[in-house]
Formats: C-alpha cells, structure tokens, sequence
C-alpha cells in the first residue's frame, strides 16, 4: 500500500464581465481576426473593481469543496499558485483559509508564472505523501489585466482573469488512482523572455507585463514536447495511454504542436483558451473543473497536465482518475 493523493473535487471562478475581441478592438489597435488567428482566444473574462486574487481564489475553493461533497473543516492545507496577489502578504492562501473560517493547518502562496498550478500540484503531493497533510486545496488564481500594459497590443489581448482549484485527498492505495508523477523545471537564463517589470518591492513600480512572443512561442513547444515524454516515460507509459491532455491554456496553437508531438487528436484535448484567453496559474484547474464537470474525463482515465510560463518555469503532472 502506498499514501497518494486522489483528485476528488475541482472548481472554478470566473469574474462575471465577459470581453470580446470586438469590444477590445475599439480601445486597441487590433482586430478580432489578427487574435483569433493568432491565439485562438475569442473573448476572455475580465475581473470588476470589485474582485480580488482572494475572493475569485475563494469562489474557486467553495466551488471545489462543493464538488468533493467535503465541509471546509476537512481542509489543513492551501497551497494557491499566483503571479497578481493582492498583498504581499499575508499570502492569498492563508486569506483564503480565513474566508473559509479555518483556523488550523497552514497555507502558502507559490509563483511560477503560468507553471504556477503544476509548482502546487507537486508541492501538496508531496506533501500529502510525506504525511505532511490529509486533504488540501489547491488553487490557480490571477487577475492578470491589473499587470498588463493596455498600450501594448502585442500582450493585452492575450491573458484573462479567474480561479480554479482542486481538491487532493490522501488515500491508502494498492491501486493505480491519484498524482502518479510530477515533473518540474526551470531555466533562469531565459528570465528576460517573460517577466513583469516591477513589484511591491520596488516604491511606485508595481510593473507590467513585458514578453517576446516568437522566443517564448519556440520555448513552450520544444519545453513542453520533452516535459510530457519525460512525465510518460518516467511511468513506463507510452503516448497512446492519455486519454485527456489538459494543457496550459496560453495560445491554441501551441497547445495543437504539443498534441501533436504526442500523437493525440484535438478531440482528446481540453480547450478553453477561445473563452477564458491566458489565466496563467489558473487555467489547468479551470480546464480540467470543465472536462470533469461535462462529463469527459471518467474514472478510470489517464490525464496530462503540463504548462510553460515566466522564469522561464515549465512542468508537467500524470494523474489517473
Ligand atoms: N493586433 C494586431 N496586430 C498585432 C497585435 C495585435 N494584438 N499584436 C502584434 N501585432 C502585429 C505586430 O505589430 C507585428 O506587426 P508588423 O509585422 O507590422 O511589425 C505583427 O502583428 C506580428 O507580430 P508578432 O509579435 O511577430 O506576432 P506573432 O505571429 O509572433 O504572434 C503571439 C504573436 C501571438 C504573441 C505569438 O508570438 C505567440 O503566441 N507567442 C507565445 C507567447 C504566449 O502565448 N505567451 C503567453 C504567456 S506565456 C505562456 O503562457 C506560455
């Protein structure tokens, strides 16, 4: 018997006002046809003045905890991937067991970009297996327009804001269920491809977005490519037993060149980047609340998950449900 933690819930929150490339095409030199050629991303979610990396992150989790069919009591461990907190701290997980009304286990805050869920996959899987913790939420949850430069066509178009989160349970096991592998990387060297120009740690320099498209473009297909072949091969398991690739959602025709390394139809990927655009750290979770939620991901079946993101930050996780 081996401890491992089992997927039994996800949810998402989304901010209510939906953008279409029409409407930003009338405040940014751009078109609907130059993004949805590009991108693939007809419209995106955008957060109001009254959302917070704390309340979609909290939305999320009740969604989450709803789904598993588990009181937030059962909760000792958050673990929220985020780029766009609202404070530096106290971090926006520990907010969130506060919302929640926990006032035991522990909770912290993990940035790694658009790789962020997969950094907080790994890390409560460890710590689930580790004995560490028994049931956890993790959460992607970011607000990206508040860090975009709206002046640059080439980004603002790209990215959209919300949450999703899962929940993980520690399960004695004989069986072949739950977080089989994760994988993790990183690559300081290529630091400058992505990045915000700025934090709260630098006075009256909150910083925006800065990105060179093509370089990051060539990294993601040729990172992520090898990152799914190592997450399958380090199982002994061959490109023909996914049955669902949830992919980061950050442009569609990456996600198309990595199915297609893998051999796998586009029919057998989750897509969401045509309404939710780029929600960084928050689109496997809102992907995979989608496909679990719709009914195409069974019991039974062999997910991938992998996404590429600043630092440059890239990994992958193998998941039987
Ligand atoms: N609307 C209209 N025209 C635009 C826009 C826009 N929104 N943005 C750029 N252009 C123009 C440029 O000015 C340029 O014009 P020019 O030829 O007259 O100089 C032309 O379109 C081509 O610009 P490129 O930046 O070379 O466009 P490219 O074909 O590389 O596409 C894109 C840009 C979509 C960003 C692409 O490089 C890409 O997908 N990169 C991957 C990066 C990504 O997805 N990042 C998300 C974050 S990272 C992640 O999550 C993996």
């Amino acid at each position: 018997m081996a401890r491992r933690s089992v997927l039994v819930g996800s949810g998402t929150c989304l901010p209510e006002r939906i953008v279409t490339n029409a409407e930003l095409a009338t405040r940014i030199d751009t078109s609907d046809e130059w993004i949805r050629t590009r991108t693939g991303i007809h419209q995106r979610h955008l957060a109001g003045e009254n959302d917070t990396c704390v309340s979609l992150a909290t939305g999320a989790a009740r969604s989450a905890l709803e789904n598993a069919g588990i009181p937030a009591s059962d909760i000792d461990l958050i673990i929220v991937a985020t780029s766009t907190p609202d404070q530096a701290f106290p971090s926006v997980a520990v907010r969130v067991l506060g919302e929640l009304g926990i006032s035991r286990g522990y909770g912290f805050d993990v940035a790694a970009a658009c790789s962020g869920f997969i950094y907080a996959l790994s890390i409560a899987d460890g710590l689930i297996r580790a004995g560490n913790a028994r049931c956890a939420l993790v959460i992607g949850s970011e607000i990206y327009s508040r860090i975009l430069d709206w002046e640059d066509r080439g980004t603002a178009v790209l990215f959209g804001d919300g949450a999703g989160a899962v929940v993980l349970r520690a399960s004695e096991t004989d069986g072949e269920d739950g977080i089989l592998v994760t994988h993790l990387h990183a690559d300081g060297e290529t630091g400058d491809l992505l990045y915000v120009d700025g934090a709260v740690g630098l006075r009256d320099k909150p910083g925006v977005l800065r990105m060179s498209g093509r370089d990051v473009f060539r990294h993601a297909v040729a990172k992520l490519a090898s990152s799914v072949d190592e997450v399958l091969s380090s199982c002994n398991l061959q490109h023909s037993d996914v049955s669902w690739l949830v992919p980061h959602q950050a442009n569609i025709r990456i996600i198309e060149g990595v199915a297609k390394k893998l051999d796998l139809p586009m029919e057998r990927v989750v897509v969401t980047v045509d309404r939710h655009a780029n929600t960084s750290a928050a689109s496997i979770p809102l992907a995979l609340d989608e496909a679990r939620r719709d009914g195409r991901i069974r019991p039974g079946d062999l997910v991938l998950m992998e996404a590429l993101g600043g630092g440059l930050t890239w990994g992958s996780a193998l998941v039987r449900f």
